[in-house]
């Protein structure tokens, strides 16, 4: 029994949700052999317990199969994220295996705030996350996650590189730590765009599952030429229930469609106020996240109330998603939504590889 062997045998063995093997998923996260003894971890999507408990047993059965010889297998279970492969993404981001652009239509209505949850909603569920602030009208993570300073430098090959700063278990970098907040700085596509490129190469982001882009709201030409330099996965578009904001969110979508980026689903934020006797208020409307998901046929990733609890998490830089318990719910389950559409997502692509068109 080797480890090639091993792998054979897994790369028999498809993973019930997404219907593809565990080898090609990149799901196998260890083998471990002792003697005739054998322990796996592998990743695997959300399902429920009786599919993974039937799941270990055909692993079992194929492996006592394959090697009369072995005592006994041990399966252990992870949550699984598969790689988005992507050959610009691999040669500007190597090691990092999905980015993910958080965009709105209109400012202020939350996407900071969420990308910051969602950041950290995924690190608490064991992945390495990253976050960089591309939002150049107005850097926020700095204040959100209560950091100040600057980043470090380090020395790479001959090259000077930045290493990020680190909270709540993520990687964050900021325009804001590099700007000076009391000066005005117009910014060109290309400048905002070249900033940008400079995150990514001139960062030890070293390896993560997910890299996120709090982007610049609107979708002018600054925004297209940013989702033209991030070799995105997949879009999330925050809006509020409100019409004129969710006018706005439509043509991020739109945008996004252009550049080839899907959108992973919208969240829809503010959606709701709860009154002290439990009755809900929609302050700002009701219900345009959800027809934009269904005009559009993509998720609605969650519906987020609007409280103190998140306003003040953000003001203080201590994300609601760790001291909040109704927060931890709704962002890890939109963490969770995210997960299961991009697996899908880049298993579709596997399957049927972009069409590269040279021109
Ligand atoms: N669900 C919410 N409940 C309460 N306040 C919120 C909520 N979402 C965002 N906010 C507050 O609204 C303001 C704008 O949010 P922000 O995340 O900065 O928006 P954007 O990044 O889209 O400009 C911030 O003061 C933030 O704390
Ligand atoms: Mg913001």
């Amino acid at each position: 029994m080797t480890e090639d062997k091993i792998k054979e045998v897994l790369s028999k063995i498809k993973e019930p949700e997404l219907n593809v093997d565990f080898v090609k998923l990149g799901f196998v996260n260890s083998i471990s052999l002792n003697g005739n003894d054998l322990k796996l971890t592998l990743g695997i999507s959300e399902l429920p317990e009786n599919v993974r408990s039937e799941t270990i047993e055909s692993i079992k059965n194929e492996f006592k199969k394959s090697f009369p010889e072995i005592k006994s297998v041990e399966v252990a279970f992870v949550q699984g994220i598969t790689e988005h492969i992507n050959e610009k993404k691999s040669s500007v981001l190597p090691g990092i295996k999905n980015t993910i652009a958080i965009a709105s239509g209109k400012g202020g209505v939350g996407k900071s705030t969420v990308a910051v949850n969602i950041a950290v909603a995924l690190a608490e569920k064991g992945f390495k996350v990253g976050l960089i602030d591309a939002d150049i009208y107005g850097p926020s993570i700095p204040l959100m996650f209560d950091l100040k300073g600057k980043p470090g430098i380090t020395k790479v090959g001959d090259k000077n590189k930045l290493v990020p700063m680190e909270k709540y278990g993520v990687k964050v970098m900021s325009i804001g730590f590099l700007m000076d907040a009391n000066t005005a700085v117009v910014w060109r596509g290309p400048m905002a765009s070249s900033a940008l490129k400079q995150f990514m190469a001139d960062v030890v982001w070293g390896d993560l599952d997910f890299l996120l882009f709090d982007m610049p709201p609107g979708t002018g030409d600054i925004q297209l030429t940013l989702s033209q330099t991030i070799p995105l996965t997949g879009a999330v578009i925050v809006s509020t229930p409100q019409e004129i904001s969710i006018a706005d969110a439509k043509k991020g979508y739109i945008m996004f469609e252009k550049v080839n980026v899907p959108t992973l689903g919208i969240i829809e934020n503010m959606s709701y106020y709860i009154n002290p006797d439990g009755s809900k208020e929609f302050i700002f409307g009701k219900d345009g996240g959800r027809k934009m998901a269904e005009e559009f046929k993509v998720n609605l990733l969650g519906e987020i109330p609007i409280n103190t609890r998140i306003r003040a998490g953000g003001d203080e830089g201590k994300p609601s998603v760790l001291t909040d318990k109704d927060s931890e719910e709704i962002f890890g389950k939109i963490a969770s939504d995210i997960i299961k559409e991009i697996n899908k997502k880049n298993t579709e692509r596997v399957n049927t590889p972009d069409v590269v068109i040279e021109i």
